[in-house]
């Protein structure tokens, strides 16, 4: 299987069966887009507005579990080179796509399309996998991409430094200590998706990713300007997430879900497709290391019984990777009673 681009690039004219799906569909509400933008420049030398910023970063957290950042510390230089050369890898003809093609989820570089290997529909995608921390093997880096070590490498830096700060803010926000979240996460495990969603004949009849929460504890995504298919799910409501120039997306994933004990929700969201454009994104993944124990924090618990069963975090991406399809995996672990 080469991937979607290949097959889109051989002239399909319908959505073949294994990406035929329903999953997940409903309809988007064309509302106004109010998903808060935060800005962040400034908070580390200025009271006012760190906590001003501290404020909506916690009112968003409860409310949405998404919201963008600007004034994030990444370069708008940076930001346009890795969607470039995105687009670069994909414009490569298909055999030397091949070279790269893994489904190895230990691979520290992998080119990959489709779906996880347990769903029963493929998704309109494929993609570029990269392991930051622990860091990309000097094997795997790939040669027929120009710069990629470079700007992978500045790219994972810059959002390493933002997560951290995230962390420190949200850990505040939940009346922790500043340190609390990235000492749990220490070392972190950071790994980025760099996803290439192609034009589709029938974009009602495919989607791009499914459903789903993430499963780590915050992602930062970038999408590309001037083509949308983001959508967050709101009580129960799919409403698109516009590019906006310079920012980034960040969504509460499901350990942060589960260590505050319920008080942040991590975010529903899929990908649709469409007939014009090819879409690129850039998900950095940030969250504990496999052999992590994940339960709610205790400094959280006081009155309040726990809400979710503790479990290593390898068994929540085994049951994720079964689930995760129109289903929302956090909710295995959740105590009823509670
Ligand atoms: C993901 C994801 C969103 C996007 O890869 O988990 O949700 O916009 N990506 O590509
Ligand atoms: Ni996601």
């Amino acid at each position: 299987m080469a991937g979607v681009r290949a097959m889109v690039d051989l002239g399909i004219d319908h959505v073949p069966n294994e990406y035929l799906t329903s999953i997940c569909k409903g309809i988007t509400i064309k509302a106004p887009n109010n998903l808060p933008i935060i800005d962040l420049s400034g908070i580390d030398s200025d009271d006012l507005k760190r906590k001003s910023a501290a404020e909506a970063i916690h009112l968003a957290c409860q409310k949405w579990g998404f919201f963008q950042v600007i004034g994030h510390g990444i370069s708008n230089e940076l930001m346009q080179d890795i969607i470039k050369m995105v687009h670069y890898f994909f414009n490569l003809p298909a055999k030397e796509r091949m070279v790269y093609y893994s489904t190895d989820i230990y691979k520290s570089f992998r080119f990959s399309t489709g779906s996880i290997a347990s769903a029963k529909k493929k998704f309109w995608s494929d993609y570029l996998f990269q392991h930051c921390q622990p860091a990309l093997h000097e094997d795997d880096v790939p040669e027929n991409i120009p710069n990629y070590r470079k700007i992978t490498s500045n790219y994972a830096k810059a959002v390493d430094e933002l997560a951290r700060k995230l962390l420190r803010i949200i850990a505040q926000n939940l009346g922790l200590g500043w340190q609390i979240l990235e000492k749990h996460l220490d070392p972190p495990k950071q790994t980025m998706k760099m996803t290439y969603y192609p034009q589709c004949p029938y974009p009602d009849q495919a989607i791009g990713i499914g459903c789903h929460a993430d499963p780590g504890t915050i992602t930062v995504l970038q999408q590309e300007l001037g083509v949308e298919g983001l959508e967050v799910n709101y009580n129960g409501q799919w409403i698109p997430v516009k590019p906006v120039e310079g920012a980034l997306v960040i969504n509460v994933a499901d350990m942060l879900q589960i260590l505050s004990n319920n008080k942040y929700k991590s975010a529903e969201h899929r990908v649709l497709v469409n007939t014009k454009r090819p879409r690129v994104s850039i998900a950095s993944f940030y969250g504990p290391t496999d052999d992590k124990h994940i339960a709610p924090l205790e400094e959280l618990l006081g009155d309040n019984p726990p809400m979710f069963k503790a479990c290593l975090f390898r068994e929540y991406m085994d049951s994720f990777y079964k689930n995760h399809l129109g289903t929302r995996n956090i909710e295995t672990l959740r105590i009823l009673n509670n």
